[in-house]
């Protein structure tokens, strides 16, 4: 390799490396927002955490951060229960969220979670998990 190449490729390492600090922690805040009162369970793990269980009070929050993976595939996931329902969803998928920036808050709601991101006026609302058939 000429020196000239060897220059080159470290140069486009560091600019991948910086990049990724650029991008630091993702934040994200879970808000319940059933309605009639209702208290929500909330608990949310990834491949190599367990957040815990949270009682969230009506509109009480719980928030956590992370940083992305390098070669993506961050996923967080939880499980929410209220009353007698016990519904799942991926609060964070770094292929469908990558693009949308650093900050999600979430609100539940009976109907699904929406999400509001610093790039849109508008709540995006999601269908929960499909439920598990066991
Ligand atoms: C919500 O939880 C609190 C205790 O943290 C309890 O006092 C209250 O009765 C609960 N509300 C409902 C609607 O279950
Ligand atoms: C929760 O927040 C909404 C909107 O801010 C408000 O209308 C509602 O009264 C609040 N509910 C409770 C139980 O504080
Ligand atoms: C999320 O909520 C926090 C307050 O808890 C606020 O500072 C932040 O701007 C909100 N972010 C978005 C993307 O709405």
């Amino acid at each position: 390799m000429s020196p000239v190449t060897k220059k080159f490729l470290l140069l486009c390492v560091l600019a991948v490396l910086s990049v990724n600090n650029v991008l630091g922690k993702v934040h994200v805040k879970i808000t319940n927002s059933l309605t009639n009162k209702l208290n929500l369970t909330i608990h949310c793990k990834s491949k190599d955490d367990d957040l815990g269980v949270h009682l969230l009070h009506p509109n009480e929050s719980f928030s956590f951060q992370f940083k992305r993976k390098f070669f993506g595939g961050t996923l967080f996931y939880c499980s929410f229960q209220w009353n007698n329902e016990l519904r799942w969803f991926d609060i964070y998928k770094q292929t469908r969220d990558v693009q949308g920036g650093d900050d999600f808050n979430w609100s539940i709601k009976e109907s699904g979670p929406c999400v509001t991101i610093v790039y849109s006026t508008q709540p995006f609302c999601f269908p929960w998990n499909p439920k598990l058939l066991m």
